[in-house]
């Protein structure tokens, strides 16, 4: 091999003994890379765990871009299918009372139509249930961004106290302890027990098909059907992006092509203020310890909205109106409120007009993401 072969790739550098660094061939780095990249847990839980059958694509409706899916945990039907099964799973709680499901259900919009949610022994949170439909798009998962990727993310609830309170190695070796499991696992992943990163990779799998668009908002918008839309949804969606108005696009984006409704960012618009003008909970902050991020959360997709309220990273909003309301007055005052939030001068009607924007944004959603072998009409 040429010595200097890896002069420009510029992880080329290790430290010799007299401190200084120097260029050592790719033979040496590339073993050297790859002991480190092995003393790293999430990345060998992640390789080593990886489905073995053939890629499938998830086909985005209108408005919608392709799903991002991350090379380490490529889906396939396989995987797909355990996801499925897992995600309306009971025994990943420890008293097998509690699935994914019971807080994201499939008939509340894949929330559970609760201010907080309830976990195990009715053990009450802090924080409402986001959808999980689109969170496929979103690079963050969680209100205050936590987990960099729905693998990730899918561990949290397990292991939870306030959630579904089983460790990751129990919850591991019960799904290992059934025959169908098991097989189901070895047909995903090749032999070998089953793991929690096996767990997480299906479940991520499964969500990433929870992709829904095509809502009227989508025909009028992208598909051509100036018909799609009631003239108040219209007039609504203008105030929406008229930033001199609701302003509300600056967040909640609308690209040329598709729309998210998220800009993937943290903002403060002034939710969970008490009566004293005090944060009840810093979000964002708690994660970056960065001063200006308190009170910060995820802007959340605005897709399917109307099915998954009440609203808010602490559910204290119950209607559509009632946020609309909220954002007309400006969000409540705080030291850390977005520069972008600001009262908005609007009428009845036009406040209306919002509510019915908002309402068109409902969409399809796949109709084979109930329980197993459900009907499709599980679905809302
Ligand atoms: C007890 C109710 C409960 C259970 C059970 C539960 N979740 Fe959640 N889920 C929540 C709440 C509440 C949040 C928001 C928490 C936060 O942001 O701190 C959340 C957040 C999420 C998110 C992030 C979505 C986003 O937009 O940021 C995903 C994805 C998710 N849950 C998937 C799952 C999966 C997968 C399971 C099963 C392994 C599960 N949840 C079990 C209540 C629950
Ligand atoms: C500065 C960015 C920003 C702007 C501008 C903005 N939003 Fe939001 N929106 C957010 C964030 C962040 C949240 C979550 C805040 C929280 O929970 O504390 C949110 C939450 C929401 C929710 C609740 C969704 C849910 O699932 O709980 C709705 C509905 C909403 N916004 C609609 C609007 C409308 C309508 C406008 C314009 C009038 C608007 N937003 C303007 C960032 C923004």
């Amino acid at each position: 091999m040429d010595p200097y072969a890896c002069k420009a790739t510029g992880v080329n550098l290790r430290r010799v003994s007299g401190g200084r660094w120097t260029r050592q061939p790719l033979c040496v780095v590339i073993p050297i890379c790859l002991l480190a990249l092995a003393g790293c847990g999430k990345q060998t839980s992640v390789t080593a765990e990886k489905p073995i059958g053939a890629a499938v694509k998830i086909d985005a409706p209108l408005g919608l871009p392709d799903v991002p899916v991350p090379a380490a945990n490529p889906e396939t039907a396989e995987a797909i299918a355990l996801g499925r099964r897992l995600f309306y799973e009971t025994k990943l709680s420890a008293d097998s009372s509690l699935s994914c499901a019971s807080c994201h259900n499939p008939r509340l919009g894949f929330t559970d139509g609760k201010q907080h949610s309830t976990g195990i022994g009715g053990k009450i949170g802090t924080r409402n249930a986001p959808t999980v439909v689109n969170a496929a798009y979103v690079p963050f998962q969680f209100w205050d961004g936590r987990a960099p990727s729905l693998e990730e993310q899918a561990g949290g609830p397990i292991a939870n106290p306030i959630e579904m309170n089983q460790t990751h190695d129990l919850c591991a070796s019960k799904l290992d302890a059934d025959a169908s499991y098991r097989a189901d696992f070895e047909k995903t992943f090749g032999p070998g027990p089953v793991t929690i990163g096996k767990v997480k990779n299906a479940i991520a799998s499964f969500e990433r098909t929870l992709i829904s668009g095509n809502s009227p908002f989508d025909a009028y918008m992208f598909g051509g059907d100036k018909k799609a839309l009631s003239p108040a949804a219209i007039r609504g969606l203008e105030i929406f992006r008229d930033k001199n108005k609701g302003n509300c696009v600056t967040c909640h984006t609308i690209s040329e092509t598709y729309a998210l409704f998220t800009d993937g960012k943290f903002h403060n618009i002034g939710a969970g203020v008490n009566g004293e003008g005090e944060l009840t909970d810093l979000g964002r902050y708690d994660e970056t310890k960065v001063e200006g991020d308190k009170g910060a959360f995820k802007t959340p997709t605005l897709r399917n909205v109307a099915k998954t309220g009440p609203y808010m990273h602490d559910g204290s909003l119950k209607t559509l109106k009632d946020v609309v309301d909220f954002y007309a007055g400006g969000g409540n005052s705080n030291p850390y409120l977005d520069k972008e939030i600001k009262e908005i001068k609007l009428s009845g009607r036009e406040r209306e007009d919002l509510v019915e924007f908002l309402e068109s944004l409902t969409g399809d959603v796949p109709s084979n993401a109930g329980p197993p072998d459900s009907p499709g009409d599980l679905l809302p």
